[in-house]
């Protein structure tokens, strides 16, 4: 994967400034201690029960850059953003990249999540994906809409999927689309405003 870019500055909405990085090994202590950080509402549906270290040594064994590719946002405190690309390298959806971004509380609502989900489609682009998909719980009401901006749209709901931590079923919803057309998207969410990458 084509990581040469990297370190990147991004400004955010509000004239924040975080470092982009690939995220390594090293980084996984920093890693939990945001995703602990992470209000219950934001971590009630994430997939994994990310504040575990037995979740934490399986993320870091499975980064090979090739199949799983995490990204790290970083002001100069710590890590503020995550996010992952996973492709799969064999079988029927080689063509197929998904998708995973989180953003620390504090920085919200800034565009930090559409600039990192930015960097996952334009090494996407590069892997030469053709489609990405976004698995949200129905419920999940920011991360719904940051995706539907960039062009997703829903294609599957299954039906009572997900258990989130109170043990309260939620149906989830897989968000799709084509990577040239995030592209599209993304070109003119950034004329909009935007974040810009330095
Ligand atoms: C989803 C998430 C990554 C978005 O990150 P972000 O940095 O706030 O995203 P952006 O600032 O780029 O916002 C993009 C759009 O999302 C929507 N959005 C963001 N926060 C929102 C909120 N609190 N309420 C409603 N809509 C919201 C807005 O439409 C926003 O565009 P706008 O600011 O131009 O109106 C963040 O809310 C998060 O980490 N949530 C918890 C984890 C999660 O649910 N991840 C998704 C599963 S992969």
């Amino acid at each position: 994967m084509n990581l040469r870019a990297y370190p990147i500055k991004v400004r955010l909405r509000d004239g924040s400034q975080v470092q982009v990085r690939a995220m390594d090994a090293k980084d996984g202590p920093a890693v939990l201690e945001f995703f602990r950080a992470l209000p219950e509402e934001d971590r009630m549906f994430l997939r994994d029960d990310v504040t575990r270290p037995e979740w934490l040594d399986r993320f870091v064994r499975q980064i090979d850059y090739q199949t799983m590719l995490p990204l790290v946002a970083e002001d100069d405190k710590g890590i503020v953003g995550n996010a992952v690309l996973h492709r799969p390298l064999y079988g029927w959806s080689v063509h197929v990249g998904e998708m995973r971004v989180a953003v620390a509380r504090a920085y919200q609502h800034k565009g930090l999540g559409t600039a990192l989900a930015h960097e996952l489609v334009k090494l996407a682009l590069d892997l030469g994906l053709e489609k990405m998909i976004v698995s949200v719980v129905d419920n999940q009401i920011a991360a719904k809409r940051a995706f539907q901006k960039l062009g997703f749209h829903p294609e599957a709901v299954l039906k009572g999927h997900v258990k989130d931590i109170h043990g309260i079923k939620r149906d989830l919803v897989i968000m799709s689309n084509d990577v040239s057309h995030i592209w599209e998207s993304m070109i003119a969410l950034m004329r909009d405003y935007s974040p810009s990458l330095e």
